[in-house]
This record gives C-alpha cells, sequence and structure tokens, in this order.
C-alpha cells in the first residue's frame, strides 16, 4: 500500500470537492456574470465513471471524505447515480452536497437513499424578491422549504451558508440567527470575496465577520461552539444557549486559514486543483482516458499546493468566478 498523501507542508488531504458541472440555474451577484461565462463542452465534462475512477484511486491514498459542487450540481442529470458510485468506495466515510437548494425538495429523499450523508444549502436571503435579485432568476426558490425538504429526509447536518453583503442582504443577519432557535440547522456567514469581473460588488460590499457576530448577538449571548459534528471547513462555531442549531463564520478576508487547508479540488473538466486561488493545478482527464494509474498525477498536484493564497493581497491571476472551480 503506497503512503498517505501529504503536502510538503505536511497537510495531508482527506477531503475532495469534486465539481461535476460549470453550469448553474441560478446567476448569483457574486459568484456568475448574467451573461458572457463559456460554458465548457460536455465532452470535456468528467463522466460519473471517471469521477468514480480518480475516487477508487485516490482513496487508498488517505481520502476518505468528499463533496460534490457545481456550478449547481442538482441539474446534472441523475446525480443520485454518482452519489451511489461514490458511496460504494469503502474508504468513503462521509458525503457531502453543496448546492443552491432549487432542486431539494423534489430530490432529498433521493439523495438520502443513495448515501448523501450531508447538504449545504446557498441561501442570501428570506425575502424573495431579494432572492430574486441576488440570483437575478426567480425559481421560486424559497430555503427554508429546501431546508425542511433536507431534515425530513434525513441528511444532516444541514447548513445555509449566507454571503453577507453591506447594503443588500446584512439586515437579513438576526432573521437568520434566529433560525437557529427552532431548527436544527447551521447558518454559517461567509464574507463576500470580491473574485473575477464582478462589477456590481466591491470591497465597501464586504461585512467583516466580527460585525456580522455583533449583529447576531442582539438576539442573545453568543457562546461559542455548538456546530456540527466532524465539520471539514474553516467556519468557527457559536450559539445561542439551548438552541438546537448553531451560527457560524468564515472569514477569508479578515483571517486566513491556508495552514490548515485540508482540501484539494476536483474540477468538472477533471483537473485536480490544490488552491482555490492561483493557478495550480494538474490535469487528470488526459491520464484517467489513456488509463494511466493516478498516483504519480496526485503527487505531482499535492508537490505543487501552495502554502498560502494570495486573496488578501486581491492577486487573483485569471480566476473568473468561484463557479469554476467549484467553490
Ligand atoms: N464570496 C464568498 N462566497 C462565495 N461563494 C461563491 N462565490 C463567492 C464569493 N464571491 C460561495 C457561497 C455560495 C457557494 C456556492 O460558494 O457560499 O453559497
Ligand atoms: Fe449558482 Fe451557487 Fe454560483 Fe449562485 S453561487 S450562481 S447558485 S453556483
Amino acid at each position: 500500500m503506497s503512503e498517505a498523501l501529504r503536502d510538503q507542508f505536511g497537510r495531508s488531504i482527506e477531503y475532495l470537492r469534486i465539481s461535476i458541472t460549470d453550469r448553474c440555474n441560478f446567476r448569483c451577484l457574486y459568484c456568475m456574470p448574467v451573461e458572457g461565462l463559456a460554458w465548457l463542452p460536455k465532452t470535456e465534462i468528467l463522466s460519473y465513471e471517471e469521477i468514480a475512477s480518480v475516487v477508487r484511486q485516490l482513496a487508498p491514498l488517505g481520502l476518505r471524505r468528499l463533496r460534490i459542487t457545481g456550478g449547481e450540481p442538482t441539474i446534472r442529470p441523475a446525480i443520485e447515480r454518482l452519489i451511489a458510485m461514490l458511496r460504494d468506495v469503502p474508504q468513503v466515510e462521509d458525503i457531502a452536497l453543496s448546492t443552491n437548494g432549487v432542486r431539494l425538495p423534489e430530490l432529498a429523499q433521493l439523495l438520502r437513499d443513495a448515501g448523501l450523508d450531508r447538504v449545504n444549502i446557498s441561501a442570501d436571503s428570506l425575502r424573495p424578491e431579494r432572492i430574486t435579485a441576488i440570483a437575478r432568476r426567480n425559481l421560486g426558490f424559497d430555503p427554508i422549504t429546501a431546508a425542511q425538504a433536507a431534515e425530513a429526509a434525513g441528511i444532516a447536518p444541514i447548513k445555509l451558508n449566507v454571503v453577507v453583503m453591506r447594503g443588500i442582504n446584512d439586515d437579513e443577519i438576526t432573521d437568520f440567527a434566529r433560525l437557529t432557535l427552532n431548527h436544527p440547522w447551521h447558518v454559517r456567514f461567509i464574507e463576500l470575496m470580491p473574485v473575477g469581473g464582478m462589477r456590481e460588488l466591491t470591497a465597501e460590499h464586504i461585512v467583516p465577520s466580527d460585525e456580522v457576530l455583533q449583529r447576531a448577538s442582539m438576539l442573545g449571548a453568543l457562546e461559542p461552539g455548538g456546530g456540527p459534528p466532524r465539520g471539514n471547513g474553516p467556519a468557527a462555531y457559536y450559539h445561542f444557549a439551548g438552541a438546537p442549531g448553531s451560527i457560524g463564520v468564515i472569514t477569508p478576508m479578515t483571517h486566513t486559514y491556508c495552514g490548515s487547508c485540508n482540501r484539494v479540488r476536483l474540477t468538472a473538466n477533471g483537473r485536480l486543483r490544490t488552491c482555490l486561488f492561483g493557478d495550480h493545478e494538474v490535469d487528470l482527464r488526459t491520464p484517467l482516458r489513456a488509463d494511466e494509474p493516478l498516483e504519480s498525477y496526485f503527487r505531482r498536484a499535492l508537490a505543487e499546493k501552495p502554502k498560502e493564497h494570495a486573496l488578501l493581497q486581491l492577486r487573483i491571476g485569471g480566476l473568473q468566478a468561484l463557479s469554476q472551480v467549484g467553490g
């Protein structure tokens, strides 16, 4: 058996984010331009069989947890088929999905039955007109219904991801925080990253997480802890005494957590990307389609995983939208 994968800074790679499409049925202000993104041709996108093959080859090297992302993963047909295939890989302990939640009411039970463990739902507002204004599509999305569908299907934990934007949705911080008093949901406030060609959003729209916590604590004292079990990510969690849910903050703009970064990403077109920012990618699709073993490519990718990213300096080389790399 080969040695577990570790990068040059000793970080082990147990967690893979898998983007299965670059497309989306929303056009969120902070993520995608309304028009002008060139979609990947279908032939360039990994099939479910190819994705499962990457996971089967990475699993013996230490991979344990998976997250399926996009674009919007649920717009790809029969995503439950992929989940079932990944569930069959013996070393895989945990499968999560990041979704905008639009299709959860119809899909949640199917996904759960296929083996999905946990879900993150993007929910930037609780007000219908505002949801449409931020997503720039009216699909009748209601985050509460989506989270309830996931809960009823037995998916847990359920996280709601709120990208906080000053003057756009920051007046709903307490409304979101209040949900944790009555539901076992984890509401995570994310600092806006002004990446790529976003015309509508600038550094002035960033609300630092300290301010978010201060505003949430208008509802009551926040105590540290209470977050979901087995969290993979960099969120710090708090809760109101006795509340079933929790409040998390994710602070890409005011803190870095590269030192504990445990993740790599597989892009929809089969590149292994070891940092969200910068140009650290190794093509897996070519060797995969040539039936070549992937281990040496994994090792090369990891050897190149950078120590930290340059986001704080806003030197973001070439990254157009997070939808292209899976968030
Ligand atoms: N800033 C912060 N978070 C972002 N996401 C996407 N784009 C951005 C951005 N510019 C995250 C959000 C969203 C998920 C799909 O990716 O959490 O819900
Ligand atoms: Fe789609 Fe998610 Fe990007 Fe919004 S943030 S456009 S839902 S991929």
